[in-house]
């Protein structure tokens, strides 16, 4: 399958994955949130990264939701499907072994909103808006926004944001607790990479771990025997030898991750 609209570069351990629909606002028909899910597992598999960063060409929008035009005259198979298929690749972000950090340069609103928090971690420029507006379009939100946003944000809030379509402002979101970090939209780039660079120090395998761990509390199953099972399987690991020798003999790790 080749890529039309997304784009992926690694440089020195970080993947950038750019969602390429500018002119449509980086609206996301089928095509391209199938193309999320391959890039993204490819960036998974591949050796050279640690981190992935999510990101919308031009400077207007991260995402402006699903591509109404393509679903607007779906059936309720053709519909049960479609947010089927971006429940199963927006989970796959969410459970990525290696951090996806959204940077979101303008619009996360429907669908956009839905990536940015299946992200493990969301940093805005200042202009970026978001927002569930789904039910102005006699919809529910189809990619679990329903799910992830009271988990992230709370019941009170989330119900109020998705029962009146509300647009937030960048500030409003970070007060929230929707993301993590604001900054100016020319220092977007720079703090995700400055986030990125400090994960991409620590050891691959308790990044993967730590990941599992919160996912598995928030899917609602036992995080405190999954943290017990996953801090056991780190001793078997050639990371954690590093780790701990390398604090013990004071230098640097080089971690391998395994
Ligand atoms: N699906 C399909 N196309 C979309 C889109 C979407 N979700 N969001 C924007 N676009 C398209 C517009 O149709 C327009 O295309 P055109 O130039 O061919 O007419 C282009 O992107 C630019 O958008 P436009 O509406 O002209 O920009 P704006 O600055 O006036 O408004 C928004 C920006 C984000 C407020 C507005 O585009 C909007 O409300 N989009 C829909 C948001 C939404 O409801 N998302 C949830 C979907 S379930």
């Amino acid at each position: 399958m080749t890529l039309e609209n997304i784009l992926s570069e690694t440089d020195d351990g970080i993947c950038t994955i750019t969602v390429n629909r500018p002119d449509k606002l980086n609206a996301l028909n089928k095509k391209t949130i199938a193309e999320i899910g391959l890039a993204v597992k490819h960036a998974e598999k591949d050796n050279s990264v640690n981190v992935i960063i999510l990101t919308g060409a031009g400077n207007k929008a991260f995402v402006a939701g699903a591509d109404i035009s393509e679903l607007a005259n779906y059936n309720l198979e053709e519909a049960k499907a479609l947010s089927k298929h971006g429940h199963d690749v927006f989970n796959s972000i969410e459970n990525c072994k290696k951090p996806v950090i959204a940077a979101i340069n303008g619009f996360a609103l429907g669908g956009g909103c839905e990536l940015a928090m299946s992200c493990h971690l969301r940093i805005a420029s200042d202009n970026a808006k978001f927002g569930q507006p789904e039910a102005k379009l006699g919809l529910t939100p189809g990619y679990a926004g329903t799910q992830r946003l009271p988990r992230l944000i709370g019941r009170s809030k989330a119900t109020e944001l998705l029962l009146t379509a509300d647009m937030i402002s960048a500030a409003e979101a970070l007060q929230l607790g929707l993301v993590n970090y604001v900054v100016k939209q020319e220092e977007l780039m720079g703090k995700c990479l400055e986030i990125a660079s400090k994960i991409k120090l620590q050891a691959p395998v308790a990044v993967a771990e730590i990941i599992s761990c919160i996912n598995t509390y928030y899917s609602g199953k036992d995080g405190f025997a999954e943290e017990i099972n996953a801090f056991g399987r780190c001793f078997t690991t050639e990371d954690f030898k590093e780790g701990t020798t390398a604090f013990l003999e004071k230098r640097k790790a080089n971690f391998k991750g395994k």
